[in-house]
């Protein structure tokens, strides 16, 4: 397998056949730090934005939901929701092997906890319209094609279902966008090099958001592929959004 350094970044995010090559191996590297690396460059806001996600689900899915976490990683997400929806069924879905095997170790055979499957979030195993609710950390903007993730999201999503992202996006303000990315490359790229001799193991962050939608566009995308956006809650000026969204009946 080639190291991460010898892959030519920006070809790879920017050919959606090459992207999927470049992120798996990545996320398989960094999954025993990602957690300790999110909270830290978030500064802890990353638990604050998760935990707003889960409020807005809890408000809207039936009690006893079939759940869908989309690019689980570790499985905060879902955990988080099993938690909060105790008779819920959540599986948590992942392209990582490594991140997915983190999922597992978590709670091993704990009644209520949820199911963690390797999978792809652009071709997912289920029937049509067969979930009540979706959550995806970060999750659109990791895949290839997020416009593809995101009709394949609605086909298994039941008509009335309702789905919550929370993501990084592009910052609309030229200056904001150069701050923001500016620090996440240079955080990104030493934290790489120190934690794992890797420094596009995290500088892929900042490019990755460069290269993504803004916030509206992503509400747009949203609409597009069949879903009502009720609620959209900003954060960082732009450069991250909770959407709330509910698949057309
Ligand atoms: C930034 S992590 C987010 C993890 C978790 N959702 C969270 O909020 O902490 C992005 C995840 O997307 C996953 N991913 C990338 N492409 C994917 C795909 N096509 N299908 C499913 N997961 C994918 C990666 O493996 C990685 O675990």
């Amino acid at each position: 397998m080639p190291r991460l350094r010898d892959l030519d970044l920006d070809r790879h995010l920017a050919d959606p056949a090459l992207k999927q090559e470049f992120v798996t191996p990545m996320f398989d590297l960094i999954a025993p730090r990602y957690d300790a690396f999110t909270r830290l460059f978030s500064y802890g806001m990353d638990r604050q934005w998760k935990r707003d996600l889960i409020r807005r689900v809890v408000a809207l899915a039936p009690p006893a939901a079939t759940v869908l976490d989309l690019a689980c990683g570790t499985g905060d997400l879902a955990f988080g929701v099993a938690r909060a929806m105790p008779h819920s069924h959540v599986t948590g879905l992942d392209a990582s092997p490594q991140m997915i095997a983190l999922a597992r170790e978590r709670k091993p055979g704990v009644v209520g906890a949820p199911e963690f499957v390797v999978a792809d979030m652009a071709a997912i195993v289920r029937p049509d319209s067969s979930v009540d609710v979706i959550t995806a950390g970060y999750g659109f903007r990791n895949t290839p094609d997020h416009r593809l993730a995101l009709r394949e999201a609605a086909r298994v999503l039941r008509p009335g279902g309702v789905m919550v992202t929370l993501d990084f996006y592009r910052p609309e303000s030229a200056l904001w966008r150069a701050l923001l990315i500016g620090y996440l490359r240079a955080a990104g790229n030493i934290v790489g090099w120190l934690w794992h001799r890797e420094p596009v193991a995290y500088g892929y962050i900042a490019p990755s958001i460069a290269a993504f939608v803004s916030y509206r566009t992503f509400a747009a995308d949203l609409s597009a592929a069949g879903f009502e956006v009720v609620y959209i809650d900003v954060h960082l000026f732009g450069g991250v959004a909770i959407h709330v969204a509910v698949k057309h009946s």
